[in-house]
């Protein structure tokens, strides 16, 4: 009986986190939860983002899901205060979890809620895959004297083994994406996922692209990329952008993956403070991200297929929350995906 971690986090977190939980039991009744507080939440119980108490029952877990984290209640522009996001930062780094992969897959049902035009985001599919452990996320950093200052360190070991997750996720084409013409971590970048792709990938096409014709290129020609593999920052902000090809950053699922123990799965979108408590976020970026969670952990792509198409279905008979066009509450979602299950 497989443990699920369960961190619903803040904000419409936990909404999207009960609506989630309730489909992925129609999907696998054999799974057991073990909820925690994290983010604010936890801050607010413990004063802290993330617990030992709770990091330990991530690592014994087969798969974290979590919500959401954060809110205006723990913004501070204060350098070294205790924020909810550290609570992210320390799962990210204690599970090993390097690499993150975003797929942005927009669905016919969908694509009138892009604000691209339709003839552009027909057919994309892509998957973002984003360096999750290093750079300027977890360099050095400090601020004094009128002065602040953050380090973007990579090793070739760390650009390797991201490397491979990339090329491992591709068909045909890898797009790595650096600044080279600026930074040394981004020539060390490129000059590492060359030899990588030239000593266990040829079969595959690589190219690189500067970050800033690659953020242009996403949006004027989303189709021409099938797999991106780039450092943590790039990433994060390239996910954004391309989160817009679907309509909706409430539609999107990630994985981080990569260490020996569980991974985590997570939706793209944040807490969403503007509409929580509301009850009406989409909770298909956190059904979506369960199904990942069956692919890549729990070992149950039969499940997660079936979990697809009932989305999939709910979409095409016309189920949608507010970010999407329609009026269903977050529960309502929820039943209709159940519905088609
Ligand atoms: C993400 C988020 C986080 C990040 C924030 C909440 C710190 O934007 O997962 O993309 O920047 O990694
Ligand atoms: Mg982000």
């Amino acid at each position: 009986m497989p443990t699920i971690a369960l961190l619903p986090g803040d904000g419409i977190g936990p909404e999207v986190a009960a609506a989630a939980v309730q489909v992925l039991d129609a999907v696998a009744d054999d799974l057991t939860y073990d909820e925690h507080l994290a983010g604010g939440a936890a801050i607010d119980a413990h004063g802290t983002a993330l617990t030992d108490e709770a990091l330990a029952a991530c690592q014994a877990s087969a798969a974290v899901l979590l919500g959401a984290l954060g809110g205006p209640k723990w913004d501070t522009n204060e350098s070294g205060a205790v924020r909810p996001e550290q609570g992210l930062f320390r799962l990210r780094a204690e599970l090993g979890l390097y690499a993150n992969l975003r797929p942005f897959r927009p669905l016919p049902a969908l694509y009138d809620a892009s604000p691209l035009k339709r003839e552009l985001i027909e057919g994309v599919d892509l998957l973002v895959v984003r360096e999750l452990t290093g750079g300027l996320y977890y360099g050095e950093r400090g601020t004094s004297d009128g002065r602040a200052y953050d380090t973007m360190v990579y090793t070739v070991a760390e650009i390797e083994r991201i490397a491979r997750t990339g090329f491992q996720a591709a068909k045909s084409r890898v797009t790595s994406v650096d600044k080279a013409n600026v930074l040394d971590t981004s020539r060390l970048w490129r000059s590492v996922v060359t030899r990588i792709h030239s000593e266990e990938f040829p079969h595959i096409e690589l190219e690189h692209l500067l970050v800033d014709a690659a953020a242009m290129r996403l949006v004027a020609a989303p189709r021409h990329f099938e797999v991106i593999v780039t450092e943590n920052m790039f990433g994060d902000i390239l996910s954004d952008e391309a989160s817009m090809l679907t309509g909706s950053l409430g539609m999107l699922p990630s994985a981080s993956l990569g260490g020996d123990g569980p991974g985590l799965f997570e939706p793209v979108h944040g807490t969403a403070p503007d509409i929580a408590g509301q009850g009406i976020a989409n909770p298909l970026a956190a059904i979506l991200s369960f199904e990942m969670a069956l692919r890549w952990s729990l070992g149950r792509a039969d499940l997660a297929d079936r979990l697809y198409a009932a989305v999939d279905r709910a979409l095409a008979e016309g189920a949608r929350t507010p970010d999407i066009g329609g009026a269903l509450t977050t529960a309502q979602m929820g039943d209709a995906v159940l519905a088609q299950l």
